[in-house]
C-alpha cells in the first residue's frame, strides 16, 4: 500500500546550492526560499551553519536566515557542532539537522573526524538543541555506497542510524549521497532498520540521481511506508566532499510521480517549475530535471 500524503523536505537552497562554485547573492537565495514556500513546500532547508571555509557558498547564513525567518514554513538548517548551534540559536532557528556518515572515508572528508568522533561532536549539540526546544533531524550519508569504500554493509548503516536515533534525533534521513542505490537495496536497508528497532515513521529518504534511480528508490521507500522524502527543486545539488555526487532527486520529478499516484503533497507544480526555471536562468544552465524541461516547453 502507498501513503495518501507525503511531506517533501526541500533541500534545494542548501544541498542544491552548496556545490555551486559561483557565489549566489544572498537576496537571490532568499527569493528562492520564499518562492519554494509559496509553491507549497512546507519544509524548506534554508542554509548551513558550518565552517565558512568548508562551504563558502553558504557563508552568508547570518545574512540569509533573517530574510526568510518569518515565512510560515519549517526552515531547518544544518549544524555540525555547538559552534554552529550557537550561531543558529542566535538567529532564532527552530529546527536543525546534524549530518553523520556511515563510512570512515566520508566522515573524514566531510567532518574531519572518524565516524565515532563525529557522533561525539553531535551528541552535546543535539542535547542542547532539544533542551532549547528545537526539532532535530539526523542525516546519515553514504548509506548505500561510498566513492572510496564501495558498497556499504547494511550493519554499518544500522549502527550509525541507531546512534543518531538514541542521541535524540527525531527524524533520520538516509542519504544515498552518490546516487548508487537501487530499489532492492532500499527495501533491504529499511527492513534491517525496522528489525533493529527504528520505526519507519522516523525515517526519511534522501536520494541523489547520479544513476537515474532516485524515483525508483523513492517508490520502493513509499511502498515500505516512508512518508518523508527529500528532494531539491530543479534537481540542483551535489556534495562538495563526495566526488561523483550529482544532483538530488528533482522535486518536480517527485511531484509529477506523486500527483500521478494520487498522493497529496500540497505543492503547486507550475509555481515550483517556474521557480526552478528562474533559478536555472540565474545559474546560467538548464535544470537537469526532466519534468522542469518538459513543463517549460510552451
Ligand atoms: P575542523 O576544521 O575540524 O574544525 O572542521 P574545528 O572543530 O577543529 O574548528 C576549527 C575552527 O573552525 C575554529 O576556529 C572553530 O571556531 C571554527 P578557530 O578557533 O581556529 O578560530 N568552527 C566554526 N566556525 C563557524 N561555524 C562552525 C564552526 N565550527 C568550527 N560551525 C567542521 C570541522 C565540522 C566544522 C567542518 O568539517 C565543517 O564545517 N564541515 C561541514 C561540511 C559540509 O557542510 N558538508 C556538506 C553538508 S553534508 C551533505 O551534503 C550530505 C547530505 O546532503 C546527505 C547526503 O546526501 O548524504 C546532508
Ligand atoms: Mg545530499
Amino acid at each position: 500500500a502507498l501513503p495518501t500524503r507525503v511531506r517533501i523536505h526541500e533541500v534545494g537552497a542548501r544541498d542544491g546550492l552548496q556545490n555551486e562554485k559561483t557565489l549566489v547573492p544572498t537576496a537571490v537565495k532568499a527569493e528562492f526560499v520564499r518562492r519554494l514556500a509559496a509553491a507549497g513546500l512546507s519544509t524548506v532547508e534554508a542554509t548551513s551553519f558550518v565552517h565558512p571555509k568548508w562551504v563558502p557558498q553558504l557563508a552568508d547564513a547570518e545574512e540569509l536566515f533573517p530574510l526568510v525567518r518569518d515565512l510560515p514554513v519549517r526552515l531547518p538548517v544544518l549544524v555540525p557542532n555547538e559552534r554552529g548551534l550557537d550561531r543558529a540559536l542566535a538567529l532564532g532557528v527552530r529546527e536543525i539537522a546534524v549530518f553523520a556518515s556511515a563510512t570512515e572515508s566520508f566522515a573524514k572528508a566531510n567532518l574531519n573526524r572518524t565516524v565515532d568522533e563525529a557522533l561525539a561532536l553531535f551528541a552535546p549539540t543535539v542535547t542542547r538543541a532539544i533542551e532549547a526546544g528545537l526539532k532535530v533531524r539526523g542525516y546519515l550519508s553514504m548509506c548505500f555506497g561510498d566513492p572510496w569504500e564501495g558498497a556499504v554493509p547494511i550493519e554499518q548503516v544500522v549502527r550509525v542510524t541507531k546512534a543518531l536515533a538514541d542521541m535524540g534525533c527525531d527524524e533520520l534521513s538516509l542519504g544515498d549521497t552518490i546516487g548508487v542505490a537501487t530499489p532492492g537495496h532500499v527495501q533491504a536497508l529499511l527492513t534491517a532498520l525496522n528489525e533493529a528497532g527504528v520505526p519507519t515513521s522516523r525515517i526519511a529518504v534522501h536520494f541523489h540521481d547520479t544513476y537515474g534511480q532516485a524515483l525508483s528508490n523513492t517508490l520502493a521507500a513509499l511502498r515500505h511506508g516512508v512518508t518523508t522524502v527529500d528532494a531539491s527543486a530543479g534537481g540542483l545539488g551535489g556534495c562538495p566532499y563526495a566526488k561523483s555526487a550529482t544532483g538530488n532527486l528533482a522535486t518536480e520529478d517527485l511531484v509529477w510521480m506523486l500527483d500521478g499516484l494520487g498522493i497529496e503533497t500540497g505543492i503547486d507544480l507550475a509555481a515550483l517549475t517556474a521557480t526552478s526555471a528562474w533559478m536555472a536562468d540565474h545559474l546560467g544552465r538548464p535544470s537537469p530535471s526532466r519534468t522542469v524541461r518538459a513543463l517549460s516547453h510552451k
